[in-house]
This record gives structure tokens, C-alpha cells and sequence, in this order.
């Protein structure tokens, strides 16, 4: 990853900051987003990264401060090479229970955010020879969670985009690949029932939930030129959960 520019979004916490990390330590610069402006000065200071990370308080389905971090890579780093689509939520409830506020926040958080995430990536990349861009799907968007109706159907139209975006720029050597986490170990999972975690951990072949750094492992593997014949593919990281 030496002299490559990564965006991550909401990486104040959980995946993306996991990812972040692993960017820095392979030599990245690498620009992080969030919402929560705590969350990211608490980020900048564990990861202690100097010059090679830039904080953004930015909203993921804002399309003006989508430029705004778009502008921020080039001029801070002269170039764009990975974008990760990470910022994520959850309003959980059943049909009966979800309030429709709890629909729309879901789907404009991920499909929209990564919508235009993935769109200002490309435009950038596709005009510089080519990049990596990573959306961050969810096991939910395969299998479908009860009580995640806005969920599952945000996860999965995230895995229809990355095909379509994947068959529209691979020619200009931009690579859109999507992950399925499964059950990790973050702030979103501390949220979750005990009943549920018990429900979920008799589904999982590896008899664990998975660790963040487990999935920034993945996420560095398709920003690398490691993966550099992979695109539109999902890549499920799970434990076995959904197979
Ligand atoms: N943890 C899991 O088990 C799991 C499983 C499957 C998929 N995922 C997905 O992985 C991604 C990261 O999840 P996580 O577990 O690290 O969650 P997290 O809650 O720990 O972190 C998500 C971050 O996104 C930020 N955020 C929320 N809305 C935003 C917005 N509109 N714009 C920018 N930032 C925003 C939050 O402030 C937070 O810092 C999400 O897309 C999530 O759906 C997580």
C-alpha cells in the first residue's frame, strides 16, 4: 500500500477504524470520515498516525460532503487509489414495530451514501488509471435477519450496485468488489440482545464471533494489487455464517 491514498468512511470506530489501522501499517495515507467529531478525534489519537492521516466530519449521503472528501485526498495527497464504503447504521425492529423514519434512515445511509461514495470514487479513478473501491455489505443482505427488513434490503441492494458498478468502469481498471461481515465485535453487535448473540453463534461453523481486524484483513487484501483480477465479487466473512 506504500504511496497509495485510501478514503474510509465512518471509520471512527469498528471496521473502518480497524481498517484505517491496517492502511497506516502498510504504509497508506489515508483519509477517515465520520459524523461524530468525538468519535474521530478519539480515532486520530489511538491510531497516532501523523501526517499520513486527515480526518473529515463528513456525512456518507451527503453528496456535498462526499466532495468535499474527495477534494480534501486530492489536495492533501495528490491522488485517490482506494475508497471504502464502511459508514453504516442500524434501527432495528420488526415490519410491525419499524417506523418508517427507521426505513428510510437505513437505506439513505447505505444505499445512498454508498451510491455516491462509489460514483465520486470512480469518477476520480477512472480518469487516473484505475482503483479499488470496497462497500460494505452485510451477511444480512444474503440471508436476511429478522427484525432487519430495512437492513437486509440495504445490504443486498449494496451487492447489486457493486456488480452494476463493477461491469461499468472495470474497462477504465476500476475494481468495485463488496464484503459480508458476519457477527463482529463492534459497537453495532454491543447493541444486539443476549438472546439474539446466543441465536446467531449456533449458526456460526467457527463457534466465534469474528474479530474487526479479521475483516480489515479482507478489506486490505481488495485494496491491494493482491486481488487485482477480482471485481463485482462479495466476499463473506463470517465464520461460515450463511454459507
Ligand atoms: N459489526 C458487524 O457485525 C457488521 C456485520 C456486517 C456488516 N457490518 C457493516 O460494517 C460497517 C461498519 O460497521 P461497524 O460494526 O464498524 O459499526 P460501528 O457502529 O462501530 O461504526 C460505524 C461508524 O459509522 C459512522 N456513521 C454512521 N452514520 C454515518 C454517516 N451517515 N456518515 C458517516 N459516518 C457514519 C458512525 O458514527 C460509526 O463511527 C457498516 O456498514 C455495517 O453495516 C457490520
Amino acid at each position: 500500500m506504500n504511496g497509495k491514498v485510501a478514503v474510509i468512511t465512518g471509520a471512527a470506530a469498528g471496521l473502518g477504524l480497524a481498517s484505517a489501522r491496517r492502511f497506516l501499517e502498510e504504509g497508506a495515507s489515508v483519509v477517515i470520515t465520520d459524523v461524530s467529531e468525538e468519535a474521530l478525534g478519539r480515532a486520530i489519537a489511538r491510531l497516532d498516525a501523523g501526517p499520513a492521516l486527515t480526518s473529515v466530519i463528513a456525512g456518507a449521503s451527503d453528496p456535498d460532503d462526499v466532495n468535499r472528501v474527495v477534494s480534501t485526498a486530492l489536495t492533501r495527497y495528490g491522488r485517490l487509489d482506494v475508497w471504502v464504503n464502511n459508514a453504516g447504521i442500524t434501527r432495528d425492529a420488526t415490519m410491525r414495530k419499524m417506523l418508517i423514519e427507521d426505513f428510510d434512515a437505513v437505506i439513505d445511509v447505505h444505499v445512498r451514501g454508498t451510491w455516491l461514495g462509489m460514483r465520486a470514487a470512480a469518477d476520480v479513478m477512472r480518469d487516473s488509471g484505475g482503483g479499488s473501491i470496497i462497500n460494505m455489505s452485510s451477511i444480512s443482505g444474503k440471508v436476511g435477519n429478522a427484525g432487519q427488513t430495512n437492513y437486509s434490503a440495504a445490504k443486498a441492494a449494496i451487492v447489486g450496485m457493486t456488480k452494476a458498478a463493477a461491469k461499468e468502469v472495470g474497462f477504465a481498471g476500476v475494481r468495485v468488489n463488496a464484503i459480508q461481515p458476519g457477527v463482529i465485535n463492534t459497537a453495532m453487535i454491543d447493541a444486539m440482545p443476549d438472546a439474539v448473540k446466543q441465536e446467531r453463534l449456533r449458526d456460526i461453523p467457527l463457534g466465534r464471533f469474528g474479530e474487526p481486524e479479521e475483516v480489515a484483513d479482507v478489506v486490505l487484501f481488495l485494496a491491494s494489487d493482491l486481488s487485482r483480477y477480482l471485481t463485482g465479487t462479495v466476499i463473506e466473512v463470517s465464520g461460515g455464517r450463511g454459507i
